[in-house]
Protein backbone atom coordinates (compact mmCIF):
# COMPACT_ATOMS: atom_id res chain seq x y z
CA UNK A 1 0.00 0.00 0.00
CA UNK A 2 0.81 3.70 -0.83
CA UNK A 3 2.84 6.14 1.74
CA UNK A 4 0.03 7.86 3.63
CA UNK A 5 -2.76 6.54 2.00
CA UNK A 6 -5.52 5.58 4.81
CA UNK A 7 -7.41 8.08 6.92
CA UNK A 8 -8.08 5.73 9.77
CA UNK A 9 -6.59 1.98 11.69
CA UNK A 10 -8.31 0.31 13.44
CA UNK A 11 -7.75 -3.51 14.10
CA UNK A 12 -7.94 -6.41 16.63
CA UNK A 13 -4.73 -8.39 15.85
CA UNK A 14 -4.15 -11.93 16.64
CA UNK A 15 -1.52 -12.91 18.87
CA UNK A 16 -0.30 -16.27 20.63
CA UNK A 17 -1.48 -16.96 24.08
CA UNK A 18 0.34 -19.09 25.95
CA UNK A 19 -0.63 -23.30 25.72
CA UNK A 20 -0.15 -24.09 29.20
CA UNK A 21 -2.89 -22.06 31.01
CA UNK A 22 -2.31 -18.67 30.70
CA UNK A 23 -5.12 -17.52 28.10
CA UNK A 24 -4.44 -13.73 29.00
CA UNK A 25 -8.15 -13.11 28.59
CA UNK A 26 -7.74 -13.92 24.69
CA UNK A 27 -11.22 -12.51 23.56
CA UNK A 28 -13.04 -13.70 26.33
CA UNK A 29 -12.05 -17.30 25.17
CA UNK A 30 -12.34 -20.27 27.73
CA UNK A 31 -9.17 -22.08 28.46
CA UNK A 32 -11.00 -25.08 26.84
CA UNK A 33 -11.20 -22.78 23.02
CA UNK A 34 -7.28 -22.70 22.90
CA UNK A 35 -5.40 -25.74 21.36
CA UNK A 36 -2.09 -26.75 22.24
CA UNK A 37 -0.56 -24.17 20.05
CA UNK A 38 -2.05 -21.42 22.65
CA UNK A 39 -4.07 -20.40 19.27
CA UNK A 40 -7.81 -19.97 18.49
CA UNK A 41 -7.74 -19.48 15.25
CA UNK A 42 -5.21 -21.01 12.71
CA UNK A 43 -3.30 -17.15 11.65
CA UNK A 44 -1.93 -16.14 14.68
CA UNK A 45 1.79 -16.06 13.81
CA UNK A 46 2.22 -12.24 13.32
CA UNK A 47 4.23 -10.00 15.75
CA UNK A 48 3.88 -6.39 16.09
CA UNK A 49 7.39 -5.08 14.98
CA UNK A 50 6.27 -6.80 11.66
CA UNK A 51 3.18 -4.61 11.41
CA UNK A 52 3.46 -1.50 13.29
CA UNK A 53 6.42 0.14 10.92
CA UNK A 54 4.04 -0.56 7.72
CA UNK A 55 0.71 0.93 9.81
CA UNK A 56 3.24 4.14 10.45
CA UNK A 57 3.73 4.47 7.23
CA UNK A 58 0.22 4.01 5.20
CA UNK A 59 -1.44 5.91 7.63
CA UNK A 60 -2.04 9.63 6.84
CA UNK A 61 -0.50 12.45 9.61
CA UNK A 62 -2.83 13.17 12.22
CA UNK A 63 -4.55 10.25 11.76
CA UNK A 64 -5.60 7.54 14.02
CA UNK A 65 -4.70 4.01 15.07
CA UNK A 66 -6.60 2.19 17.34
CA UNK A 67 -5.37 -1.31 18.28
CA UNK A 68 -7.31 -3.98 20.36
CA UNK A 69 -5.02 -6.55 22.87
CA UNK A 70 -5.10 -7.84 26.35
CA UNK A 71 -2.60 -7.37 29.35
CA UNK A 72 -0.46 -10.04 28.23
CA UNK A 73 0.70 -8.17 25.40
CA UNK A 74 -0.19 -4.46 26.41
CA UNK A 75 3.87 -3.35 26.96
CA UNK A 76 5.27 -5.10 24.09
CA UNK A 77 2.69 -3.56 21.63
CA UNK A 78 3.11 -0.70 23.40
CA UNK A 79 7.34 -0.29 23.13
CA UNK A 80 6.91 -1.15 19.67
CA UNK A 81 4.47 1.06 18.36
CA UNK A 82 5.82 4.04 20.19
CA UNK A 83 9.35 3.23 19.37
CA UNK A 84 8.09 3.19 15.40
CA UNK A 85 6.59 6.51 15.86
CA UNK A 86 3.20 6.59 16.71
CA UNK A 87 2.34 8.64 20.03
CA UNK A 88 0.41 6.71 22.86
CA UNK A 89 -3.03 8.85 23.67
CA UNK A 90 -4.21 6.53 25.78
CA UNK A 91 -5.77 3.40 26.37
CA UNK A 92 -9.83 2.76 26.47
CA UNK A 93 -11.45 -0.19 28.18
CA UNK A 94 -14.08 -2.13 26.27
CA UNK A 95 -16.42 -3.39 29.39
CA UNK A 96 -17.62 -6.56 27.83
CA UNK A 97 -20.31 -7.23 30.14
CA UNK A 98 -19.90 -10.92 31.01
CA UNK A 99 -17.05 -11.83 32.53
CA UNK A 100 -14.11 -15.23 32.36
CA UNK A 101 -13.34 -16.99 35.26
CA UNK A 102 -9.97 -16.82 36.33
CA UNK A 103 -7.49 -16.71 39.28
CA UNK A 104 -6.83 -12.89 39.23
CA UNK A 105 -10.09 -11.47 39.32
CA UNK A 106 -12.62 -12.32 36.40
CA UNK A 107 -11.81 -10.68 33.16
CA UNK A 108 -13.71 -8.56 31.99
CA UNK A 109 -12.47 -6.14 30.18
CA UNK A 110 -10.13 -5.35 27.12
CA UNK A 111 -7.44 -2.49 26.15
CA UNK A 112 -8.22 -0.53 22.75
CA UNK A 113 -4.87 1.27 22.83
CA UNK A 114 -5.41 4.63 21.30
CA UNK A 115 -2.29 6.47 18.85
CA UNK A 116 -1.93 8.89 16.94
CA UNK A 117 0.76 9.73 13.84
CA UNK A 118 2.18 13.24 14.65
CA UNK A 119 -0.03 16.53 15.01
CA UNK A 120 -2.93 15.48 17.22
CA UNK A 121 -6.59 15.89 16.19
CA UNK A 122 -9.29 15.70 18.58
CA UNK A 123 -11.84 12.95 18.09
CA UNK A 124 -15.58 13.95 16.58
CA UNK A 125 -17.50 13.41 19.75
CA UNK A 126 -15.26 14.61 22.67
CA UNK A 127 -18.06 14.11 25.24
CA UNK A 128 -17.36 9.68 24.54
CA UNK A 129 -16.11 7.97 27.52
CA UNK A 130 -12.98 5.91 27.32
CA UNK A 131 -14.73 3.28 28.83
CA UNK A 132 -17.03 1.69 26.25
CA UNK A 133 -19.82 -0.60 27.48
CA UNK A 134 -21.12 -2.73 24.48
CA UNK A 135 -22.31 -6.38 24.94
CA UNK A 136 -19.90 -9.05 24.12
CA UNK A 137 -22.56 -11.03 21.54
CA UNK A 138 -21.29 -12.69 19.08
CA UNK A 139 -23.07 -13.75 15.85
CA UNK A 140 -24.16 -17.41 15.56
CA UNK A 141 -23.74 -19.14 12.13
CA UNK A 142 -26.81 -21.83 10.60
CA UNK A 143 -25.04 -24.43 12.39
CA UNK A 144 -25.19 -22.34 15.96
CA UNK A 145 -21.57 -22.25 16.25
CA UNK A 146 -19.90 -18.71 16.57
CA UNK A 147 -18.67 -17.09 13.18
CA UNK A 148 -15.76 -16.21 14.76
CA UNK A 149 -14.62 -17.05 18.45
CA UNK A 150 -12.97 -13.12 18.73
CA UNK A 151 -15.89 -11.75 16.88
CA UNK A 152 -16.23 -7.79 17.87
CA UNK A 153 -19.25 -6.09 17.88
CA UNK A 154 -20.31 -3.74 15.54
CA UNK A 155 -21.41 -1.00 17.59
CA UNK A 156 -18.03 -0.93 19.09
CA UNK A 157 -15.63 -0.10 16.30
CA UNK A 158 -18.60 1.94 15.28
CA UNK A 159 -17.73 4.48 17.80
CA UNK A 160 -14.05 4.49 16.91
CA UNK A 161 -14.78 5.05 13.12
CA UNK A 162 -17.20 7.95 14.18
CA UNK A 163 -15.46 9.43 16.44
CA UNK A 164 -11.79 9.27 13.70
CA UNK A 165 -12.69 9.95 10.56
CA UNK A 166 -15.47 11.37 8.17
CA UNK A 167 -17.55 10.19 5.38
CA UNK A 168 -16.08 9.07 2.35
CA UNK A 169 -12.61 8.98 4.32
CA UNK A 170 -10.59 5.42 4.45
CA UNK A 171 -10.63 3.13 7.30
CA UNK A 172 -8.67 0.42 7.25
CA UNK A 173 -8.46 -3.27 8.91
CA UNK A 174 -5.30 -5.06 8.37
CA UNK A 175 -6.80 -8.58 10.63
CA UNK A 176 -10.49 -8.50 9.22
CA UNK A 177 -11.99 -11.44 10.88
CA UNK A 178 -15.62 -11.86 9.87
CA UNK A 179 -15.84 -7.92 9.33
CA UNK A 180 -16.79 -5.99 12.13
CA UNK A 181 -14.92 -2.76 11.23
CA UNK A 182 -15.67 -3.44 7.82
CA UNK A 183 -19.35 -3.37 9.04
CA UNK A 184 -19.18 -0.06 10.93
CA UNK A 185 -17.12 1.67 8.29
CA UNK A 186 -19.92 0.53 5.84
CA UNK A 187 -23.00 1.86 7.86
CA UNK A 188 -21.63 4.94 8.66
CA UNK A 189 -20.27 5.60 4.77
CA UNK A 190 -16.65 5.21 5.19
CA UNK A 191 -14.31 3.32 2.47
CA UNK A 192 -13.03 1.03 3.71
CA UNK A 193 -9.48 -1.77 2.96
CA UNK A 194 -9.36 -5.18 4.67
CA UNK A 195 -6.95 -8.19 4.79
CA UNK A 196 -7.94 -11.51 6.04
CA UNK A 197 -6.09 -14.74 5.61
CA UNK A 198 -8.37 -17.24 6.12
CA UNK A 199 -10.23 -18.04 3.02
CA UNK A 200 -13.33 -18.94 5.77
CA UNK A 201 -13.45 -15.75 7.54
CA UNK A 202 -12.79 -13.72 4.32
CA UNK A 203 -15.77 -15.58 2.48
CA UNK A 204 -18.13 -14.28 5.81
CA UNK A 205 -16.67 -10.90 5.89
CA UNK A 206 -17.31 -10.18 2.25
CA UNK A 207 -21.07 -11.52 2.74
CA UNK A 208 -21.97 -9.28 5.31
CA UNK A 209 -20.72 -6.03 3.76
CA UNK A 210 -22.77 -7.25 0.88
CA UNK A 211 -25.75 -7.53 2.70
CA UNK A 212 -25.34 -4.38 5.08
CA UNK A 213 -24.56 -2.31 1.62
CA UNK A 214 -27.78 -4.15 0.09
CA UNK A 215 -30.29 -3.52 3.49
CA UNK A 216 -29.09 0.45 3.63
CA UNK A 217 -29.48 0.83 -0.08
CA UNK A 218 -33.36 -0.88 -0.12
CA UNK A 219 -33.71 1.11 3.43
C1 LIG B 1 -8.61 -11.31 16.54
S1 LIG B 1 -9.15 -11.79 14.96
C2 LIG B 1 -10.07 -10.41 14.38
C3 LIG B 1 -11.54 -10.56 14.61
C4 LIG B 1 -12.33 -9.35 14.10
N1 LIG B 1 -12.10 -8.17 14.91
C5 LIG B 1 -13.82 -9.63 14.06
O1 LIG B 1 -14.59 -8.92 14.72
O2 LIG B 1 -14.22 -10.57 13.38
C6 LIG B 1 -7.68 -11.70 14.01
C7 LIG B 1 -7.83 -12.20 12.58
O3 LIG B 1 -6.60 -11.99 11.88
C8 LIG B 1 -6.44 -13.03 10.92
N2 LIG B 1 -5.02 -13.04 10.55
C9 LIG B 1 -3.98 -13.62 11.18
N3 LIG B 1 -2.82 -13.36 10.57
C10 LIG B 1 -3.12 -12.58 9.51
C11 LIG B 1 -2.35 -11.96 8.49
N4 LIG B 1 -1.02 -12.10 8.46
N5 LIG B 1 -3.00 -11.20 7.58
C12 LIG B 1 -4.35 -11.05 7.60
N6 LIG B 1 -5.15 -11.63 8.53
C13 LIG B 1 -4.54 -12.37 9.48
C14 LIG B 1 -6.94 -14.27 11.65
O4 LIG B 1 -7.33 -15.28 10.74
C15 LIG B 1 -8.12 -13.71 12.46
O5 LIG B 1 -9.34 -13.88 11.78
Amino acid sequence: MPDESVDLIITDPPYRTTARGNAGNSGGMLQKDINRKGQVFQHNDVDCTKYAPEFYRILKNSGHCYVMTNHVNLIHILNVFTKTGFHFIKSLIWNKGNKIMGQYYMSQFEYILFFRKGKGVKINNCGTSDILSVPNIKTKGADGNNLHDTEKPIELMQILVENSSHENEIVLDPFVGVGSTALAAARTGRKFIGYELDEKYYEIACQRVDQEIWETELF
